[in-house]
């Protein structure tokens, strides 16, 4: 296994102060608490009913910025005492908020440069939340001043054992502050207007810029705005957002404050490139949403969760908010059953949660979020939601074993936000092929066979995998480019999609027979990407078993074998006879190149060949009598076995050796079975 970069011995500080969180408290098990929105009488029943529901730690303050600075420069710390004591007293921790999110309405009335400007030039205004300019001066001031003093002030109160910064990072502004940040960014980086004008190839299109103040962010333009300034444009925000979480997490390890600081992340979010973030939480914390309706939901909330564990080299990490039952923000909403909502806390268990949080304790009776549920919901704790909270709560109790485990993988799946980024541009030759919805479908086609995957970052050291996946890697810089030959020559198996390694670090297109920096390796080469006709094209298979429709369409290269083997080929078509797929021997492993984009059983059957080749399979049920394909989620997570049954029918996985049920304490030997919507978490027995 390729060393993690943080491996548990040389946690930093703040890291290990979140082990010794959990150490102590088991999994962090809790919601986001709004005591603001209530009268007191309410705020004990709140302390008795989290008692009751094994809730360890509330998230406080999230949204209390109005509530704590009512006009300009008061300070109103006395009902926030007053909660974090009770919460205290009750025995129930705190992970407490900066509540920078979500300014006061007189902040921006008095300063309307805080409030952020869309691409058009509206400038947005209270009344909601989030409205607030990133680079805003007097917006960062006010956010320092009131972070400094919550900081001060609760430092060492008890039940504060975590901080929470902001919430949820991702505003974007185009307004003149951010003009002004945008080109300080970009001095910074290119040092010279000659250097950016070459970074930005502005000799297109009369762009050459004579000095860095004539840059503005990309705002509405006649037309196509230049790819570089847009992606420059994304890294500026990006490094902006960071920049405020920086300032306020010093600020607040500043006053000597100890406990774990984190922000929550939102899986794969389009607008911060958490690898560059990762480093700058104590512990990783994400939001994740999936959709009951959608059948795909437990497989990509599995990619965020294995992208989450990538982002902390493998560490634990905190499910910090999900909803119990539905949420309101969609066009059309459907709850989950609390069975549902069991299994979607113990899957982030099984991928290396060690807190498992929801959206909110109590749900609000007024307000944007009045449908949006809650642990604790309108028709209050007599109901099968608060069950269903109970129950979890009891579940994550018996798990204290898993605390600190880590997921092991064979298998590195690349993921990159500059080449997000850079290939979703738009004006490029399809906009139907996207890199999430890539980086996705190669995942769910291992995540069926509970192949367990590390995201990886570009660059990373790859040589300890057996198998590496490279979905859609638009940007590929030479680094990265070097490791996925280093990962061949070590042995591995590695996969490379389409439309990969085009592009460098500008988004400029690299010139030669493509992918240009990786023809060795791959042994075929391209010499032009095209859309290919809606119908989608019929692929001839030479190699490869396919259960079902062979076939590419989207995009396909003008692909030839420059010493590869061929594995699929097109059957009809302007392609017809050019190479899909090819493999080529490099090193002690192989390169795997697939120029199209392949329909999904095609997908499926290369990737169930690099599997096989790179001797990598996943736990998978047993045939069964009830169920053509049983829906049963396994993960191991270090002396653990997750089993979870998202079926209708009873599933049944052999499991060699002793074990014990976590859940239960039942025992269980060689064949286990797992009800409908339900799971077993066995460890195994070890007989000294
Ligand atoms: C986000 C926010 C929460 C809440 C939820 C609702 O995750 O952080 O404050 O609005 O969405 O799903």
């Amino acid at each position: 296994m390729p060393d993690s970069p943080r491996t548990p011995g040389e946690r930093p500080a703040g890291a290990r102060a979140f082990d010794a969180l959990t150490a102590e408290r088991g999994i962090l098990f809790g919601g986001d608490y709004n005591p603001e929105q209530w009268p007191r009488d309410t705020w004990r029943e709140d302390v008795e009913l989290m008692q009751r529901a094994g809730v360890n730690v509330v998230t406080v303050g999230v949204f209390s910025w109005a509530m704590l600075e009512p006009t300009p420069g008061a300070r109103e710390f006395g009902w926030l005492d007053e909660v974090l004591d009770l919460l205290h007293a009750g025995g129930i921790s705190v992970d407490l908020a900066t509540p920078t999110a979500s300014p006061p309405p007189w902040l921006g009335v008095r300063h309307p440069e805080t409030l952020p400007v869309d691409p058009d030039g509206v400038r947005l205004v209270a009344g909601s939340r989030n409205q607030f300019a990133p680079a805003s001066r007097v917006y960062r001031e006010a956010a320092l001043a009131i972070t400094r003093d919550l900081a001060e002030r609760y430092r060492d109160h008890p039940a504060v054992r975590m901080w929470h910064v902001g919430n949820e990072f991702g505003q974007l502004d185009y307004g003149d502050e951010a003009a002004r940040a945008f080109r300080d960014w970009l001095s910074a980086r290119y040092g010279t207007i000659e250097a950016l004008n070459e970074a930005w190839a502005t000799a297109f299109w009369s762009q050459r810029y004579a000095d860095f103040d004539e840059i503005l962010p990309p705002r509405r333009a006649p037309y196509l705005i230049n790819p570089t300034q847009s992606l420059d444009f994304r890294r500026y925000t990006s490094d902006e957002l960071r920049a405020c979480y920086l300032e306020l997490r010093d600020a607040i390890r500043d006053t000597g404050a100890h406990q774990p600081i984190t922000t929550n992340f939102m899986g794969p979010f389009h607008h911060a490139d958490y690898w560059s973030w990762a480093d700058e939480v104590d512990v990783i914390s994400d939001d994740q949403y999936p959709d009951p309706a959608d059948p795909d939901a437990p497989a990509d909330i599995a990619f965020a969760q294995d992208l989450m564990r990538g982002l902390g080299g493998g560490a634990p990490w905190v499910l910090m908010e999900q909803a119990i039952s539905a949420v309101q923000w969609r066009g059309h909403n459907l709850p989950k059953t609390p069975a549902r909502a069991r299994l979607d806390s113990l899957q982030a268990v099984a991928r290396g949660a060690d807190g498992i949080s929801f959206f909110q304790w109590r749900q609000s009776r007024a307000g944007a979020e009045r449908f949006h549920s809650g642990m604790l919901p309108h028709a209050g704790a007599d109901t099968e939601v608060f069950a269903g909270v109970c129950r979890q709560g009891a579940d994550l109790q018996r798990l204290r074993p898993v605390v600190g485990s880590r997921v092991a993988a064979r298998t590195a799946l690349l993921f990159d936000w500059s080449s997000w980024w850079a290939a979703d541009e738009p004006a490029r030759p399809t906009t139907r092929l996207t890199t999430l919805e890539q980086v996705q479908r190669w995942y769910r086609s291992l995540w069926r066979r509970n192949v367990p995957v590390d995201v990886v970052a570009h660059g990373a050291d790859l040589t300890g995998y057996d198998l590496v996946v490279v979905p859609h890697s638009y940007v590929l810089e030479p680094p990265a480019a070097a490791a996925l030959i280093a990962a061949a020559e070590h042995g591995a198996q590695v996969v490379i999609g389409p439309f990969s390694g085009v592009a460098d670090v500008n988004g400029h297109i690299l010139q030669g027979r493509s992918p240009v920096q990786l023809r060795g390796l791959v042994g075929a080469s391209g010499e032009e990407w095209a859309g290919l006709p809606d119908a989608g094209a019929a692929v001839d298979l030479a190699g490869l078993t396919v259960a079902g429709a062979a076939t590419a369409g989207i995009l396909a290269e003008k692909l030839r074998s420059d010493g590869a083997e061929v594995l699929a080929s097109f059957a009809d078509g302007d392609l017809a006879g050019r190479p899909v797929v090819t493999r080529n021997a490099a090193g002690a492993g192989s390169a795997w190149y697939v120029g199209a984009v392949l329909g999904d059983d095609l997908l499926d059957a290369v990737l169930a060949e690099a599997l096989a080749a790179a001797g990598v399979d996943g736990i998978r049920p047993e045939p069964s009598a009830e169920a053509a394909t049983a829906a049963v989620e396994a993960v191991r997570r270090g002396d653990a076995l997750f089993l979870l049954n998202r079926g209708d029918t009873p599933a049944q996985v052999r499991v060699p050796g002793e074990w014990v049920d976590l859940l239960t304490d039942e025992t269980t030997d060689n064949l286990v079975t797992i009800a409908p919507w339900d799971a077993r978490v066995l460890m195994e027995r070890h007989h000294s």
